[in-house]
């Protein structure tokens, strides 16, 4: 028998850097997803196959977490071991990972991944609640990012629109259907050197940052009204006070800013999503203004248009 699960990857709608601070940030998922199909094996054996990152292991039981070689296959091996243990069952497992989530560009590809292994693999004996898969998921993937937030596997597994914060995170009861554009700069960034950035920032101008988060608040605050009343013209006006936000921590460069700039001409609004210094932009659309932004975007970068996936963790059998 093979089990067959599948999870969505995500973009930031609004608060990045400023949720490292307190504010609230805005998730949603994406029409892009990662699938898992497992199966029991005769032997002894765990064997992962990754189209994702392209990687492949043929393992022993008993091998060891640390060494692992490529380490994001670690979270993988670490959800077969645990499941088998909790099953009690002696067999092996194959897992074999399929993904049309561009991975590294801060879309969830990894949360994904994880979300849908755990569920694939939960599912040959029987189907977990979402809650325990997304605990999972979450302690998996710590065994690389230490201090991930959960935030991206969160609004994997329930699928939608959630906000999160340091006090948690918490499902947005809305069914719009928002249709985003997503433009890939090819900048290779790391969030954790530009989250540094931000601190460097933050510490040499407390008062303007402090009045910073203040203002970031009360654009999501006004976003979850926009969200609310399916105010596209609102939201965008919002990504953009948004995104001078973030051009004022000095996260974006100027190819972000290009992107962001002709994509401006013709959408609702557009803005960074996730770290910046490369990365991706996010640009709100509808029905008549896609296909030009689409257009314009095209001749500058890669991109392609997604919608709010409302399903959020999947089985397919
Ligand atoms: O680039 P992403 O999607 O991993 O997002 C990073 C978001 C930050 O707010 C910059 C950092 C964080 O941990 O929240």
């Amino acid at each position: 028998m093979k089990s067959v699960a599948s999870a969505p990857g995500k973009v930031i709608l609004f608060g990045e850097h400023f949720v490292v601070h307190g504010v609230k940030a805005i998730l949603c998922t994406i029409d892009k997803r990662i699938t898992a199909t497992s199966q029991l094996l005769d032997e002894r054996k765990i064997r992962i196959k990754s189209r994702l990152g392209n990687a492949e292991l043929n393992l022993d039981m008993s091998s060891n977490l640390d060494s692992i070689s490529p380490k994001f296959m670690r979270p993988f091996l670490h959800i077969a071991k645990e499941t088998l243990r909790e099953f009690n069952e002696n067999r092996g497992v194959e897992i074999i990972l399929e993904s049309d989530i561009p991975a590294g560009i801060g879309l969830g590809s990894s949360s994904a991944a994880c979300v849908a292994t755990t569920a694939s693999v939960a599912g040959l004996f029987g189907r977990k609640s979402k809650e325990d898969i997304l605990k999972r998921a979450i302690e998996s993937e710590r065994i690389i990012f230490e201090d991930v937030s959960g935030a991206d596997s969160s609004v994997s597994v329930f699928g939608g629109l959630i906000t999160y914060s340091k006090d948690g995170i918490e499902k947005i009861d809305s069914k719009n259907d928002l249709s985003l554009i997503i433009a890939n700069s090819n900048q290779i960034h790391s969030t954790r050197e530009v989250v540094l950035k931000v601190k460097e920032f933050k510490n040499k101008n407390e008062k303007l940052f402090a009045e910073m988060c203040e203002q970031e608040n009360a654009i999501i605050k006004n976003v979850l009204s926009a969200i609310k009343e399916d105010n596209l013209t609102s939201l965008g006006f919002l990504m953009s006070k948004n995104q001078e936000m973030l051009e004022k921590i000095n996260v974006s460069t100027d190819r972000l800013d290009l992107l962001i700039r002709e994509a401006s001409k013709t959408s609702y609004g557009a803005k960074i999503t996730g770290a910046g210094g490369g990365g991706c932009i996010i640009s709100l659309v509808d029905e008549s203004n896609a296909a030009t932004t689409l257009e314009n975007l095209r001749k500058i970068s890669d991109c392609f248009i997604s919608k709010i996936d409302f399903e959020g963790l999947s089985y397919s059998q």
